[in-house]
């Protein structure tokens, strides 16, 4: 099959699958945080969709209210405005409708690496032999074999996120909510767990909303990216991302993935020089 046809291919059962009601529908969210004289305002009017099935990226500059989105996502910080809706329902302010990896890996301290992989699934009642296995099967596949009964602290900070990278994978939701999830990984492991993230996706089509900084890792992995302004935060650009999956590693030296590198980095330049020139936080 040649690129066109497979592109074309992927976008038809992209569109039978959208006729289902989305996974997430953010609609119209907006945030500010109150101090005692002063108001920041983090996000103005966000609107975004992940329809099941999905990867949805968002980039954008640092402190521009990317974590906010996805605290109001899963019910943390309620929006001053705005709606969140998940297969059709209204869930604005409802916790336990994602499967969600944070910023900081925020691992139990008292229990084993084990024990904090299989959390989500002992919330809802359900770990068993076969849970265990499966769990040491996916420690074991992101190089943390061995660990299964070490406690956090004894970790470094990379084999950190990936267990709570492996909480959140296992979790039962339908959507994972995945925030910066390599940040802390040197690039060679970065490279083997998106290449896992990769393989791991196009088998379970699980829906995905995940932040990143890294441009070539969205591009890489998503079917479609959000580019954020600057705090306060709004949709600056959507971008579909054409290439056809199973994506090979080839694709990022394809013109078109070259052109949209391009595009994305000169944006995120822009923005990010736009936060530098108004100065400290007001
Ligand atoms: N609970 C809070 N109270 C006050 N300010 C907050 C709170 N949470 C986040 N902020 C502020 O909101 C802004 C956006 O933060 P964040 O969403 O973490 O940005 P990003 O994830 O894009 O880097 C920052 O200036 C941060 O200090
Ligand atoms: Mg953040």
């Amino acid at each position: 099959m040649s690129i066109t046809e497979e592109i074309r291919t992927d976008a038809r059962s992209a569109a039978a699958e959208s006729e289902l009601p989305p996974a997430l529908e953010a609609s119209g969210i907006s945030k500010s945080f109150r101090a005692k004289r002063s108001s920041l305002q983090v996000l103005d009017n966000i609107t975004l969709t992940v329809q099941k099935g999905e990867f949805v990226s968002i980039v954008g500059p640092s402190g521009s209210g990317k974590s906010t989105l996805f605290h109001i996502i899963g019910g943390l910080v309620k929006p001053d405005a705005g709606t969140i809706r998940m297969n059709g329902t209204d869930v604005t302010g409802q916790q336990g409708h994602i499967s969600y990896m944070p910023q900081q890996p925020a691992l139990f301290p008292w229990r084993t690496v084990e024990d904090n992989v299989l959390l989500s699934q002992e919330v809802q009642g359900n770990v068993d032999q076969k849970a265990r296995e499966n769990a040491c099967y996916w420690l074991d596949k992101v190089g943390l074999g061995g660990f299964e009964k070490a406690h956090p602290h004894t970790l470094s900070g990379g084999m950190q996120q990936r267990a709570a990278f492996l909480r959140a994978l296992l979790s039962p939701q339908e959507l994972m909510c995945l925030d910066e999830p390599f940040s802390a990984l040197d690039a060679l492991t970065r490279s083997d767990m998106q290449r896992w993230l990769l393989d791991i996706w196009e088998e379970s089509r699980r829906s995905v909303l995940f932040i990143t900084h890294n441009i070539e890792e969205a591009l890489l992995l998503s079917n479609r990216i959000y580019v954020f302004s600057g705090r306060p935060a709004t949709v600056l650009q959507v971008v579909d991302v054409p290439f056809p999956r199973p994506r090979r590693e080839e694709i990022i030296e394809h013109p078109d993935f070259i052109k949209l590198r391009r595009e994305l980095s000169g944006w995120m330049r822009e923005e990010q020089q736009k936060m530098q020139d108004s100065g400290p936080l007001k």
